[in-house]
């Protein structure tokens, strides 16, 4: 399984300036292209873990939570960005780098006292998954963990998601 994961990391694309001079990106959408590459990111997302439900942050992370909410057998929830819910059940407002973002959860989905395994793609400065766990927890439900494929560990992200179990299967 490890030397399956070590595979995949070699498909995250790094791209030079983007999305501004000087950021160095990882793409890893060439990772999740790949059917063997996917199989091992999504086992190792929930292993051991117990959760009821998986959340996953639009937009990278319906693809990456869908997926492992299907192979562990569970349901699948959408966070989304504002304005694309016609029923919102609860939402929550962070701050970026830069403004501030929204987070909302539909109507009708996590039932108070449910345990969710958050996904994520990315774990950058932590924002989008610090607030994707406040709101599950706002909305009734337990974290059972945090969960992304690669984690930027010099944004320092990790240190905004207190009191969660958080998993990164890469780091860089
Ligand atoms: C990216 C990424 C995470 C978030 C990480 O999403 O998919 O959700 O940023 O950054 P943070 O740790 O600094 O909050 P983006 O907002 O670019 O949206 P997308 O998935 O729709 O492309
Ligand atoms: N890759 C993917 N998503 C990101 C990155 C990155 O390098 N930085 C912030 N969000």
């Amino acid at each position: 399984a490890d030397e399956a994961l070590r595979e995949a990391a070699r498909l995250v694309r790094e791209v030079p300036d983007f999305p501004e001079p000087g950021v160095l990106f990882r793409d890893i959408s060439p990772m999740l292209a790949n059917g063997p590459a996917l199989n091992a990111v999504v086992s190792a997302l929930g292993r051991d873990f117990d959760f009821d439900v998986v959340a996953g942050v639009e937009a990278r992370g319906f693809l990456v939570g869908a997926a492992v909410a299907h192979a562990f057998g569970t349901g699948v929830i959408g966070l989304r960005k504002p304005g694309k819910l016609p029923v919102v059940a609860d939402r929550i407002e962070y701050s970026l780098e830069y403004g501030r973002a929204t987070l909302e959860l539909p109507a009708e989905t996590l039932r108070p006292g449910q345990r969710v395994l958050v996904v994520d793609d990315v774990l950058a400065t932590g924002g989008t998954l610090g607030a994707a766990c406040r709101l599950v927890r706002q909305a009734g439900a337990d974290v059972a963990a945090a969960a992304v494929v690669l984690e930027l560990t010099a944004l320092e992200g990790r240190d905004k998601i207190l009191g969660e179990k958080v998993r990164a299967l890469l780091q860089v």
